[in-house]
């Protein structure tokens, strides 16, 4: 264990329970800082905020650079005992949280006082979604989140459009397996024509333009605001392509978000149909999980053997199948780092923080940290059927409490209804870039080099 806080010495919580004389924050050295802004925040940005940039991604794949920052990340552990620790970053102090009762109130915190809106992440995301939940804050976030909620029905595993989703899938994805090998660029045209039919409905399917430009504004939103000279460009992109949302929505099924989203009451500043462009996000983003998940199959011939299993029952439950998807996302997470910005005074390790402290979850980090993480490095998709392991602390592919994602079941619903797709009748025989399923998994998939082998089965 390389903790050394016990439980009861943490005092959690709002300020009022902070006994008296507690000690001021604990602060990382000046070295340690940099080592982390070079290791950790510096290569994020580079990798990029919300886009990931493929020929980044590949470096990285080739230099194993997750395990510089884990390597950071538990040298600072060790040094301070798993306090929360104060890092001056890039731009400004974050405070690092590591030990387990620091991680039970960050999720447990409500977000009034733990917002998710913090002000580096917002400048990047008010680019392509200015009236998204997630760049929002009080009554207004809380308007918004009820319609996410709604719309995503983010407490039940079946959406209620399940049919409807399910249906698409197998149709889109009928071109997945006419060739005996699959790759990035064979998943993306597909998941990109179901992301746009389940948001808008089927005239939108073949809309690759408006796919086009919202990449454009998320490349523009990696530099987060840095680059001034796009501004006016960059909102004028939003604006054609919310025009082309209002479009599509205008006579959208009952099924597609978007008309789900009108279909809800919303006060004069909620913007219903501006949620979309998350939603988008995200969908869009379930290219890289599917092929990173099918990848770990092709490796691990037992599990895929399970998963047909699974398959063969014919419903669209597939428990097996989604834990390979939630293993996948364990293993490689969208969201690596968790950030948000207190909207009060807070008490972390009991130490008191002004309003305004910026705080991180590195959960990328605690989700392979074998001192806590069974075969933290190993592919073990069991792990995930086992009773409550939704709501173990240690693992967050979604995050939990207030700011957990709203499509996060949508997003399992549709990723284990691909891969389903992918397997029936059909064996993935192997893959590329090559994984050994004996030996720790890298810290990064180049997932634009995905090549996969199918063989009937
Ligand atoms: C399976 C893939 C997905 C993963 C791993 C994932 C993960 C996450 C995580 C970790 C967060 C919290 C972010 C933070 O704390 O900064 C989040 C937020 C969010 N996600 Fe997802 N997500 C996925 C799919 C989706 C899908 C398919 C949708 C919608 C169609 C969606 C919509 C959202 C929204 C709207 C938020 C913001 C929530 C808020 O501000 O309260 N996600 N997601």
């Amino acid at each position: 264990m390389t903790e050394s806080r016990t439980e009861n010495e943490n005092t959690a919580g709002n300020a009022a329970t902070l006994p008296p004389g507690a000690s001021g924050p604990v602060r990382a050295g000046r070295a340690e800082a940099l080592r982390f802004a070079a290791t950790h925040t510096l290569p994020a940005f580079v990798r990029g905020f919300v886009n990931a940039r493929p020929r980044v991604v590949a470096a990285y794949a080739a230099i194993n650079q997750p395990a510089w920052s884990a390597a950071t990340l538990r040298a600072m552990r060790a040094r301070h005992g798993g306090a929360p620790v104060l890092v001056r970053g890039l731009s400004g102090p974050v405070l690092v949280l590591f030990y387990e009762a620091d991680l039970r109130q960050f999720f447990a915190e409500p977000v009034r006082t733990l917002s998710l809106d913090a002000p580096d992440k917002n400048k990047g995301l008010t680019v392509l979604e200015p009236t998204g939940v997630i760049c929002s804050h009080g009554e207004l976030r809380e308007e918004r989140r009820k319609i996410n909620d709604e719309v995503l029905a983010g407490d039940r595993p079946l959406h209620p459009a399940c049919a409807q989703y399910q249906g698409i899938v197998e149709e889109e994805s009928l071109a997945l397996t006419r060739r005996a090998t699959l790759d990035f660029s064979q998943m993306k045209q597909a998941t990109g024509r179901i992301s746009r039919r389940v948001a808008f409905g089927d005239r939108a399917a073949g809309d690759e333009e408006l796919t086009g430009w919202l990449s454009e504004l998320r490349d523009a939103a990696n530099w987060m605001g840095l680059v001034k000279s796009r501004n006016k460009a960059d909102r004028a992109l939003y604006a054609k392509a919310t025009a082309r949302f209002e479009e599509y929505a205008a006579d959208a099924p009952g099924h597609a978000l978007a008309a789900r989203a009108l279909s809800c009451p919303a006060g004069a500043d909620t913007d219903p149909l501006g949620q979309v462009h998350h939603w988008l996000l995200a969908l869009d983003g379930l290219v890289g999980v599917i092929l990173r998940t099918l990848l770990l199959l092709a490796a691990h011939p037992a599990e895929q053997e399970a998963a047909h299993a699974d398959i063969a029952t014919g419903g669209p439950e597939l428990p097996r199948l989604r834990a390979c998807v939630q293993e996948s996302l364990r293993l490689y997470p969208l969201v690596p780092d968790l950030v948000r910005v207190t909207r009060a005074e807070t008490v972390w390790g009991g130490v008191r923080h002004p309003a305004g402290t910026s705080v991180l979850v590195p959960i990328g980090f605690h989700q392979r940290d074998s001192a806590r993480v069974p075969a933290a490095d190993l592919f073990v998709p069991g792990r995930w059927l086992e009773a409550d392991a939704d709501r173990d602390l240690r693992m967050a592919p979604f995050s939990h409490g207030g700011g957990r994602c709203p499509g996060g079941q949508l997003g399992l619903l549709l990723t284990s209804a691909i891969c389903a797709q992918v397997l029936r009748g059909h064996r993935i025989v192997g893959g590329r870039p090559a994984v050994d399923p004996h030996r720790p998994l890298p810290g990064t998939v180049d997932t634009a080099a995905i090549r996969l082998r199918l063989a009937p089965r």
